[in-house]
C-alpha cells in the first residue's frame, strides 16, 4: 500500500498494535466463548447422563454400580501385576491345554486331514469315514442324556428331512426365479408361524438362520425405527437379566446400549418397576421372553406389553425356546399366560422353528406386527457395481434345501403332532419339577427356581454346592447346563429326555445322597474345602466365575474358540 510507506513509524506501530490487538481480543473473545459453550455442552451431557442414571437405577443402585466398576478395575489392575499376571497366565494355559487334549483327538489312531486329498475320495470312502466320524465317542444325546441341544422330532421326521435336503441342495432363495419353489414353502413357513402366534392383519415376518440372527434382526429394526422416527442416536434397550444373550450381542454389534434388569426370586421374572424407571428418550426396545432359557420362567409380559403402550417403545418376546410349545400349551392341557400379538403392546416376536418346531438346525423367524417394522431390517443397495442389491436380513446366499428340511417338517409334524409332543415334553418336565418339590431325597437340599411354565427346569441347592452336583451328573453321563447368578443347574426336557426322564430323578438322587456323604466326611475328617477335587463346572462356575474382573474367564472362553478350529 502507497499511502502506508508515508506512515510515521510510531503511529504505524500503534495502529498494527492496535488493530492487531483488537482481532486478537476478539479471536480470543471468540475461543472463551466457543470453550464456554463446549464446555456446557459437556457438562450438560455428562449431567444428563448422571441424572437418567439416577432416576434409572435410583441412588442406591447407582452406588452399588459404581463399587461393584470400582472392584472391577482394581482386580483388574491386580491380576495385571507382574507376578501375578504369569501366574494367571500360566493356569489358563493349562485350562487351555486340558480342554484340548480332551475336544480334539490326537495320538497315533487318528488321521488328520489338514489339507486336500489330491484325488477326490470315492463315494464309498467318504460315507465309511462320515459314519466314522458320527461315531465318535460323545455325550449320548440319542439315549436322552442331553439338555437341549437337540430337539430330534423322531427318525421318520429325520429321514423326510434328508429327501427334502437332497431335492433342493442347490437351491438359494436369493434367487426366487431360479427356485420358486424355494420361495413359496419360506413364505408359507412365516405365514404358520404368524398364525400360531396370533398375528393380527397385516403382520409380516422373516425366516433366519436361527435364534440369534432372529433377535439381531429384532434389535436392528428396533434401532432403524427410532433413529428414523425420532431421530435417536444414542439407542438403548432394557433386558431382564435372563434375556438371552443374543440381545447383549445386538448391544455389541450395532451399538445399542444394554440396560439389564433384575429378574428377582421368589417369581424370577423382570422387576416391572425398574424397567419403566430405566425407561428415557433414547430407549429403542423392551425385552421379555416366553420362556427364558436359564430359569425357564416366562416373564410378566402383559404387564410388559402395558408399559410399552403407555411409553410408545416397542417390546420384543423372545419364544425362541418357547417356540412350537407355548402357543400349544393351552390345547395340550396345561397352565398358559398371554404372551402373543394378543397383547397389543408386543410388535415381535422371535420363534425358533430349529427348537421344539424339530426342523433342522439353522432355522428360525422373526415375526413383526406390521411391514414397515420388517422393512426396517431389510439391507439395500440400489447403486452397486454388481446390481441393485436387496437382502432380508444378515446373509446374501442362503441355504435352499434348510427351507425345505423346515417347511417339511411344519407339514409332517401338524398341529395335532405338536400338541402331542408338547404334551410330553411340558409333562416330562412338570414330573421332573415335581420329584424336586416333593420327594424327600431331593427336596431337602434342591430348590427350583420359579414356577417354570414350560420346558425348562432350573434347581439350585442352599446345602451343596450346585456345582459339585452338576459335575456327578455329567460323570453319570448326564449333560446339564450350569448356571450362574444365582448358581443353579438346569435341565431343557425334549423329546429323547422325555423317554428317560425318571433315570434323570434317580440319578440327582443318587448324586444329592453322594454330594452329602461326601460332605459329612469332610465335616469328620475337618479337612473343609482345600480337600476336595473339583470338577469342570465347579472350576469355571464356582472359582473363575465368582472373580470380581472376569477377564480370566474371557481369556479361557477365547482359548476354548480356537481350540474349535484346531485340527
Ligand atoms: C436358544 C435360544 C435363543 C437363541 O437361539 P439360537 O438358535 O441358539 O441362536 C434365544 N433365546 C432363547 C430363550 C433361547 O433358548
Ligand atoms: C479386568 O481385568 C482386565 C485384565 O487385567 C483388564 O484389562 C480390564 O480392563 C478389567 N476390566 C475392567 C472393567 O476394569
Ligand atoms: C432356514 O435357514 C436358512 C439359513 O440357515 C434361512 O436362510 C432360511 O430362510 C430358513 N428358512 C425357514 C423356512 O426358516
Amino acid at each position: 500500500m502507497p499511502g502506508s510507506s508515508r506512515m510515521p513509524v510510531s503511529l504505524r506501530n500503534t495502529f498494527i498494535v492496535k488493530k492487531g490487538g483488537s482481532s486478537s481480543q476478539l479471536l480470543s473473545l471468540n475461543i472463551d466463548l466457543f470453550r464456554n459453550i463446549v464446555f456446557f455442552l459437556f457438562l450438560l451431557r455428562w449431567t444428563r447422563k448422571g441424572l437418567l442414571k439416577l432416576k434409572g437405577r435410583g441412588i442406591f443402585g447407582t452406588f452399588a454400580d459404581t463399587y461393584i466398576a470400582i472392584r472391577r478395575t482394581a482386580y483388574g489392575l491386580f491380576l495385571r501385576a507382574p507376578g501375578v499376571r504369569s501366574q494367571v497366565q500360566k493356569q489358563v494355559l493349562e485350562a487351555i491345554t486340558k480342554l484340548q487334549t480332551k475336544l480334539v483327538p490326537s495320538g497315533p489312531g487318528v488321521t488328520r486331514y489338514l489339507t486336500l486329498p489330491k484325488e477326490g475320495w470315492t463315494y464309498e470312502t467318504v460315507l465309511k469315514e462320515l459314519e466314522n466320524l458320527a461315531a465318535m465317542d460323545h455325550t449320548r444325546w440319542e439315549d436322552g442324556f442331553v439338555s437341549g441341544a437337540v430337539y430330534h422330532g423322531g427318525d421318520d421326521l429325520m429321514k423326510l428331512q434328508t429327501e427334502a435336503f437332497g431335492k433342493f441342495t442347490v437351491a438359494n432363495p436369493i434367487h426366487p426365479d431360479v427356485f420358486p419353489g424355494v420361495r413359496k414353502m419360506e413364505a408359507e413357513v412365516v405365514s404358520m408361524v404368524l398364525a400360531m402366534f396370533n398375528a393380527p392383519p397385516g403382520a409380516a415376518g422373516v425366516s433366519t438362520s436361527g435364534g440369534t440372527e432372529s433377535i439381531l434382526m429384532a434389535c436392528l429394526s428396533a434401532r432403524q425405527k427410532a433413529y428414523s422416527e425420532r431421530g435417536v442416536t444414542e439407542p438403548e434397550m432394557i433386558l431382564p437379566e435372563t434375556g438371552h444373550t443374543a440381545f447383549r450381542k445386538a448391544g455389541s454389534y450395532f451399538g445399542i446400549k444394554v440396560h439389564l434388569v433384575a429378574c428377582p426370586a421368589p417369581t424370577y421374572r423382570v422387576d416391572i418397576k425398574s424397567v419403566s424407571r430405566l425407561i428415557n428418550s433414547n430407549t429403542v426396545l423392551l425385552v421379555g421372553s416366553s420362556p427364558n432359557f436359564p430359569h425357564g420362567i416366562i416373564d410378566d409380559i402383559t404387564s410388559l406389553s402395558k408399559l410399552a403402550l403407555r411409553r410408545k417403545i416397542p417390546l420384543h418376546v423372545d419364544c425362541c425356546l418357547g417356540s412350537f410349545l407355548v402357543p400349544f400349551l393351552e390345547k395340550a392341557g396345561f397352565e398358559t399366560e398371554l404372551f402373543d400379538f394378543r397383547l397389543k403392546g408386543v410388535t415381535s416376536i422371535s420363534c425358533d422353528t430349529h427348537k421344539y418346531g424339530f426342523a433342522p438346525k439353522g432355522n428360525s423367524t422373526v415375526l413383526y406386527r406390521t411391514a414397515s417394522l420388517r422393512a426396517y431390517q431389510y439391507f439395500i443397495s440400489p447403486d452397486w457395481s454388481g446390481g441393485v442389491y436387496a437382502s432380508p436380513s444378515i446373509a446374501g446366499s442362503r441355504p435352499g434345501a434348510l427351507i425345505a428340511g423346515c417347511w417339511a417338517s411344519l407339514m409332517n409334524t401338524g398341529e395335532v403332532g405338536y400338541i402331542d409332543s408338547c404334551a410330553k415334553i411340558v409333562g416330562a418336565a412338570k414330573k421332573i419339577a415335581e420329584a424336586i418339590v416333593e420327594n424327600p431325597a431331593l427336596n431337602v437340599d434342591l430348590e427350583v427356581l420359579g414356577k417354570p411354565l414350560v420346558s425348562v427346569v432350573a434347581f439350585t441347592s442352599k446345602t451343596l454346592n450346585i456345582y459339585d452336583i452338576a459335575d456327578a451328573m455329567s460323570a453319570k453321563g448326564w449333560h446339564l447346563n450350569s448356571l450362574q447368578d444365582p448358581p443353579a443347574i438346569h435341565v431343557a426336557v425334549t423329546l429323547p429326555i422325555v423317554k428317560v426322564w425318571e433315570k434323570l430323578v434317580a440319578d440327582l438322587e443318587a448324586v444329592v445322597e453322594g454330594e452329602k456323604e461326601k460332605e459329612r466326611v469332610r465335616v469328620v475328617e475337618g479337612k473343609g474345602a482345600k480337600g476336595k477335587s473339583m470338577g469342570d463346572s465347579a472350576a469355571l462356575y464356582g472359582v473363575a466365575g465368582s472373580l470380581p474382573n472376569k477377564s480370566v474367564v474371557v481369556e479361557l472362553a477365547s482359548g476354548f474358540l480356537d481350540t474349535l478350529y484346531k485340527a
